[in-house]
């Protein structure tokens, strides 16, 4: 008789037999609005305490599969490229990988060399893979040695605002990455929603009945209705 670990249980309360890859797998699951975990590192910058270092600020929380590797290489530049852009933006970068400091160090130097760019931003060690596992960065059956690019935008409460996952031969787009800050901070000042393509200063969606008066007070300019179940303000 094989033992599930854990049983999940359907709507008439039947349990759901799990193939027999998935049974004992009890992972976090990492979902929006979770509550990040606290954890401590060593990192190219010394060794940080996550919620110390994090707590107050938007934090862009990502895995890359090794130092010296062609695609990682580019994202590091892109991000270092745009260092001006996150800091007017309060965003953060914490970088993890299985590479050891010593190495990413050396690796840092290659980028400076290549691109004129200093990796200003913390690269953390994760030995052994056991933050990168707890944080589901590793897909097995892309990779079972090294994480994949996964990143989690965790707001200044320390709860997962957004997360996304790429294969490691795809690199990420950090000005989406910053437009989807962008968007999430909106959200949390205003309560607005931002439509498909939004880029700062386009019309927003206000997605409740708040009254016009405060509509003008927020963006500037009164509402428009343009389906009773889509309310728009500000530029068009
Ligand atoms: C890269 O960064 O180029 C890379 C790393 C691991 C697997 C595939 C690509």
């Amino acid at each position: 008789m094989s033992i599930q670990f854990f049983a999940p249980r359907g709507p008439g309360n039947e349990m759901i037999r799990l193939p027999a890859a998935l049974r004992r797998t009890v992972r976090w699951l990492p979902q929006i609005g979770d509550l990040f975990p606290d954890f401590r590192v060593e990192t190219t910058m010394g060794d940080l305490n996550f919620w110390d270092w994090a707590e107050g600020s938007w934090i862009h929380l990502f895995s890359h599969p090794a130092a010296n590797t062609p695609v990682c290489t580019t994202e590091m530049a892109s991000i270092v490229a745009l260092s001006d852009e996150w800091r007017a933006a309060d965003v953060r970068h914490l970088a993890l990988s299985g590479s050891p400091i010593d190495e990413q160090r050396a690796w840092h130097g290659d980028i400076a060399g290549l691109f004129g760019l200093e990796v200003d931003f913390p690269c953390a060690h994760d030995p052994g893979l056991h933050l990168s596992r707890l944080f589901g960065m590793m897909h097995e059956k892309s990779d079972s040695a090294r994480p994949i690019r996964k990143s989690f935008v965790v707001d200044p409460a320390m709860r997962v605002a957004m997360l996304f996952e790429y294969p490691s031969f795809l690199g990420r787009n950090f000005e989406e990455v910053l437009r989807v800050i962008r968007a999430l901070q909106l959200r949390a000042e205003t309560g607005a929603a931002t439509p498909a393509d939004w880029q700062g200063g386009d019309m927003v969606i206000i997605p409740d009945n708040r009254p016009e008066s405060e509509v003008i007070r927020q963006f500037g300019t009164g509402s428009e209705r343009l389906l009773p179940y889509l309310r728009v303000a500000g530029e068009s």
